[in-house]
């Protein structure tokens, strides 16, 4: 293993646009067929094998769960030759399992590389997120704020109304009263059923996803994966986890978290530089999900540096057999 100042994540990111690539690709036949399991099984195993090809000596940070609960791409599972590089890996296979399962939009593999201990070592609980796009001052919404006084202060830094302004929501009935009180403000709610990978990543391309601001609870693990996209895309994200019993408070003792109330910036979540890539398994604003044609598989991925913020979309076309 290298050391973690040769992180050459220059070299390395196409080798990551193959690992979210293979991801998604592998769920092409279960797009749409109900099976949710058969899905992520196959993402995972996809994932694995082509990660297990990088140069890297690879420890996953945020993965498919604990070792005992998940066979593959379990948190701590070592994975590359073990000859590159020291580097910490946050992966989602398949982000939204029931969005494959349903052919619902913005269904996405992907992941995440940087230096070791450059990301927060996330428990599998929940966490209070909200996300902006790029351009505005630090703090300009705050987790603190009610809904609507978010609404109020993003639309009197946009220079618009809050009827212009969008909120992106996942559709839950712990939500309820927050989409209440959004409604009451005028904003437009975009209402999604899974993905909030997709739906913090949509803040920072407002002007092709419509979206200006994300905010709700969904999984703290997808609030890294999320934070690291906005690393490279620009934009804010913050996040406080969320604990409904003692298990989870002790898996985020585990996991070496103290202060269970702390407020995470974007760069508290992701604190190097990192490398990102998703590729599409069903259609949305960002990319394009597989498409089959006779004799081919085509994928989108995204793939983006955050140490120079190039954003790269690739569009591979594959013989299939
Ligand atoms: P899966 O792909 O693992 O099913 O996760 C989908 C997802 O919608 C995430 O994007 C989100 O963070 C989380 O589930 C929300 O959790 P819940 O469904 O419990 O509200």
């Amino acid at each position: 293993m290298t050391k973690a100042a040769d992180f050459n994540d220059r070299s390395l990111s196409l080798g990551l646009a193959r690992v979210s690539e293979a991801a998604a690709i592998a769920c092409t036949p279960l797009i749409g067929r109900g099976d949710e399991k058969a899905a992520d099984q196959a993402a995972v195993d996809a994932m694995r094998t082509q990660l297990n090809k990088l140069d890297i000596a690879g420890v996953v940070v945020i993965g498919e769960g604990e070792r005992d609960e998940a066979p593959m791409l379990y948190i701590g599972e070592e994975v590359g030759t073990g000859t590159g590089p020291g580097v910490d890996i946050a992966l989602d296979p398949l982000e939204g399992t029931t969005l494959t399962a349903k052919d619902m939009p913005n269904a996405l593999a992907v992941i995440a590389m940087g230096p070791r201990g450059s990301m927060l070592h996330a428990p599998d609980v929940y966490m209070d997120k909200l996300a902006i796009g790029p351009g505005y001052a630090d703090g300009v919404v705050t987790l603190d704020m009610s809904p609507s006084e978010r609404v109020a202060a993003l639309a009197a830094a946009k220079g618009c109304t809050a009827r212009d302004i969008t909120v992106c929501v996942l559709e839950r009935p712990r939500h309820e009263d927050m989409i209440a009180e959004l409604r009451s403000t005028g904003a437009a709610i975009r209402l999604i059923t899974d993905g909030d990978v997709a739906g913090v990543m949509h803040c920072a391309e407002p002007d092709i996803t419509g979206i200006d601001m994300y905010m709700g609870s969904g999984g703290a693990p997808e609030g890294v994966l999320a934070a690291a996209a906005l690393k490279c895309m620009g934009g804010q994200i913050l996040g406080r986890l969320l604990f409904r019993n003692d298990d989870e408070r002790g898996r985020a003792t585990k996991a070496g978290i103290t202060d269970f109330d702390r407020v995470y910036t974007r760069d508290d979540l992701v604190t190097q530089d990192v490398i990102f890539a998703a590729t599409g398994v069903t259609d949305g604003s960002l990319v394009q999900g597989i498409k089959r044609e006779v004799g081919y598989v085509t994928a989108e991925t995204i793939l983006m540096r955050s140490k120079t913020g190039s954003v790269r979309r690739m569009i591979y076309r594959n013989p299939v057999s």
